[in-house]
């Protein structure tokens, strides 16, 4: 049975379709002040969305009789909310050993000092070369092995921060596609690499591979001396030493830092590598503020919490079925590949806590683009198609190559608010005609109507990152709470796996059985094309 303010909010719903967003700006004088958030450097305007008073009242007082509050609580205090793998949800103590976090002066915050004592130690020495490859070269690149929460973190993390970089360079593999590991190492010199095995269960097919793959090179040029170029990141030394890696070479987390939420910890050693220790700290110091924030704030104030309340409205209650993620900013070309992990893997379920299916829609699907490269691909079918998909702009006001002219940033200002307006208001609008009396010709008619928001932020720098980073974690994990799930498992990968083992297993004993007949007729015809030889 739902909350009661959940049917309120689905009477907001169909109150709402019969009105403009832009009217709400002439109910409300007040509407851009009453419907923004501002945390220092950070501003949340979600003034153009078609959510008025009432239901925003509504939407806070969802949340406060969800008990959210107390919800978000109990993750900070590390109690088992994980209930499918009896786990806590700790990865917010990675970012907050210094402060006032819940865990100070526990075992488990003294744990983490010293682990991120002993791998910053690690960096610095790799960093000013006291630390060198086994052939007593200095390291000039690193190669990342990781896929999913292995990769998607350090590498959006890295790519964003890059005017940052004053250390090794750094690479990322990821899929098991020989191509991938090919196109990194060809160019590289295993004298001077340093290679960083990242996986949380240190299980995971692709990095498996790929690691063996990388090891075999080295090997090949260095002699077996080449393993100690290699380091590993993962929550399990045994699987480590039993592949091969050197004790002192492992660098240990926690089974309750979920690979989605790992960055912060010693997954995130590329980053440190890249823009070094005190930058990385000052990117944990940006989550670090969000989750004070975000444990404190009152509710009508709360942006990650607000961010969530809109999440709700729009998928839930507005069905719509997607969320755009337009960052106008090249360096946040990875934020959708983040958040597509980040919300689908987390919020992409249909089981409520209490192993019952659900009924409502939970996580929209999660795509997008950076501007302005975005209004060259899909913003036509943003402004005219049928379908109505809210979208998530991100800006900032000040870039970070200052030497370039200052109209290429203030374009890029001037496009992302243009588009804002454009979805707001449309263009050749009904009312525009119906004043002139004119025919509305329908193919250049932009409805309008579309619902957006903003998140304004300073400039790119790594706590404002990492600032950013903790809102859009605590907006999935409280989308997740209202929607009464777990957010922080993935048994939805297992099938997948399951399915390719056994094709693996009968595959090479060409037994294949037991398949669909789709299945076992595309393996022959890929066969076929194995032999085929177009020069025949
Ligand atoms: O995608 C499934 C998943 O388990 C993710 O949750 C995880 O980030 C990724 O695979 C990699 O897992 P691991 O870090 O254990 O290699």
């Amino acid at each position: 049975m739902h909350n009661p303010y959940w049917k309120l909010i689905e009477k907001n719903r169909i109150d709402f379709k019969k009105r403009r967003i832009e009217t709400l700006f002439e109910i409300d004088k007040n509407r851009f002040k009453n419907f923004s958030l501002k945390i220092e450097d950070l501003y949340f305007d979600f003034s153009k969305t078609n959510i008025d008073e009432d239901t925003i009242q509504n939407l806070r007082k969802l949340a406060e009789t969800s008990n959210i509050m107390n919800k978000i609580n109990s993750m900070f205090r590390g109690e088992k909310i994980n209930i499918t793998e009896n786990r806590a949800v700790l990865h917010t103590a990675l970012r907050n050993f210094n402060n006032n976090s819940l865990l100070k002066n526990s075992k488990v915050n003294k744990t983490l000092v010293s682990r991120y004592k002993v791998i910053s130690k690690f960096c610095n020495k790799i960093r000013n070369g006291k630390k060198k490859s086994c052939t007593g070269d200095k390291f000039t690149d690193v190669v990342n092995i990781g896929i999913g929460g292995s990769e998607i973190g350090p590498k959006f993390v890295t790519r964003a921060l890059s005017e940052y970089h004053n250390g090794p360079k750094i690479h990322f593999v990821s899929n098991i596609d020989p191509s991938d590991i090919d196109y990194i190492i060809k160019n590289l010199n295993p004298n001077k690499t340093l290679f960083v095995l990242s996986s949380k269960s240190f299980t995971t097919t692709e990095t498996i591979y790929n690691s063996k793959t990388a090891i075999k090179w080295v090997c090949s040029k260095l002699g077996s001396d080449g393993i100690k170029n290699f380091v590993a990141v993962c929550s399990s030394k045994e699987r480590a030493l039993d592949f091969g890696i050197l004790s002192e070479n492992i660098y240990e987390f926690d089974e309750w830092v979920g690979g989605r939420f790992s960055v912060w910890g010693p997954i995130g050693l590329p980053i440190m590598l890249a823009i070094g220790v005190d930058q990385f700290k000052e990117f944990l110091e940006g989550g670090s503020q969000i989750d004070y924030h975000f444990k404190n704030e009152e509710i009508s104030k709360n942006i990650p919490l607000t961010l969530a309340l809109i999440g709700f409205w729009h998928s839930t209650i507005c069905k719509y079925s997607s969320r755009a993620i337009l960052p106008y900013e090249s360096k946040l070309e990875y934020l959708t590949t983040y958040l597509q992990q980040l919300d689908m893997e987390s919020n992409g379920k249909s089981v409520n806590l209490s192993g019952e299916k659900i009924g409502y829609p939970t996580t929209p699907a999660i795509w997008g683009q950076i501007g302005t490269n975005n209004q060259h691909t899909f913003f036509q079918f943003l402004h005219q198609s049928n379908q109505i998909i809210p979208c998530e702009f991100l800006l900032g006001a000040n870039c970070v190559e200052k030497k370039y002219d200052k109209n290429h940033h203030s374009q890029l200002i001037i496009n992302c608010i243009a588009q804002t307006e454009a979805l707001m208001l449309g263009l050749n609008s009904k009312t525009h005609h119906k004043e002139k009396n004119e025919n509305v010709d329908l193919h250049k008619y932009c409805e309008g109507n579309r619902p957006s928001t903003i998140l304004l932020y300073r400039e790119l720098t790594p706590k404002i990152l990492g600032k950013l980073l903790a809102l859009f974690e605590h907006r999935t994990i409280t989308e997740g709470f209202l929607w009464n799930i777990n957010s922080f498992d993935q048994w939805g990968v297992e099938i997948g796996k399951t399915i390719a083992k056994r094709l693996t297993e009968n595959y090479k004993e060409d037994k294949v059985r037991n398949f669909s007949s789709s299945t076992l007729n595309l393996l022959s015809e890929i066969n076929k094309l194995k032999e085929f030889k177009d020069y025949e």
